[in-house]
């Protein structure tokens, strides 16, 4: 595998006035947090929760206020951001939908589910719906392969999902309070 290198040197960070880390965070974070680890780079993980949980994802502008917060490299706090799937680095819909790719979901018809739900929303995978309302993504093992293909709209895991299911379970997302 060749690496594919980008050229971030020049890109621009949006910045907002307001901090994703504000002082109340960081009274949390400094006392109720940190003591817990042996050293404040121990502490990264907990820290991009947190600006995950309050803000939904995590932008630069917050990436860069972890790593003065906790005296590392704004390059350590990415590294470690982008290499967990959990974390969101980019917007996301409403809702999500979760397609299970993994090999019993992908032998019992996955392909077509996430073609379902591609088509029923217009978007590829890793795409929000122009409304913001849902972002397509696929993930793997679910832990739920005995009744697979699987999928997650939100929190609640859906089995032995058929294509024609989606529209119904897509529409019935969209209507609830999530
Ligand atoms: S392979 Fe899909 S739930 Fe395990």
């Amino acid at each position: 595998m060749s690496w594919i290198t980008k050229n971030s040197a020049n890109q621009r960070v949006e910045r907002r006035a307001q901090p994703y880390l504000s002082p109340e965070a960081k009274a949390h974070l400094e006392h109720e947090v940190l003591p817990r680890y042996e050293t404040k780079h121990a502490a990264l993980l907990p820290c991009l929760h947190h600006v995950q949980h309050t803000n939904g994802w995590i932008p630069h502008q917050a990436m860069l206020e972890i790593a003065e917060f906790l005296a590392i490299t704004p390059a350590e706090v990415i590294d470690t951001a982008s290499f967990y799937e959990e974390y969101w680095l980019k917007p996301k819909g409403k809702h999500v939908v979760a397609v299970c790719r993994s090999i019993a979901c992908e032998f019992c018809g996955q392909p077509e589910i996430t073609d379902a739900v591609r088509e029923h929303l217009g978007i590829d995978v890793g795409e929000t719906t122009d409304d913001g309302e849902f972002t397509l993504i696929e993930l793997e093992c679910l832990g739920s392969c005995g009744t697979a293909p699987a999928l997650l709209i939100d929190e609640t895991l859906h089995e032995n999902v058929a294509p024609g299911a989606i529209a119904g379970l897509i529409n019935a997302a969209r209507s609830s309070a999530h």
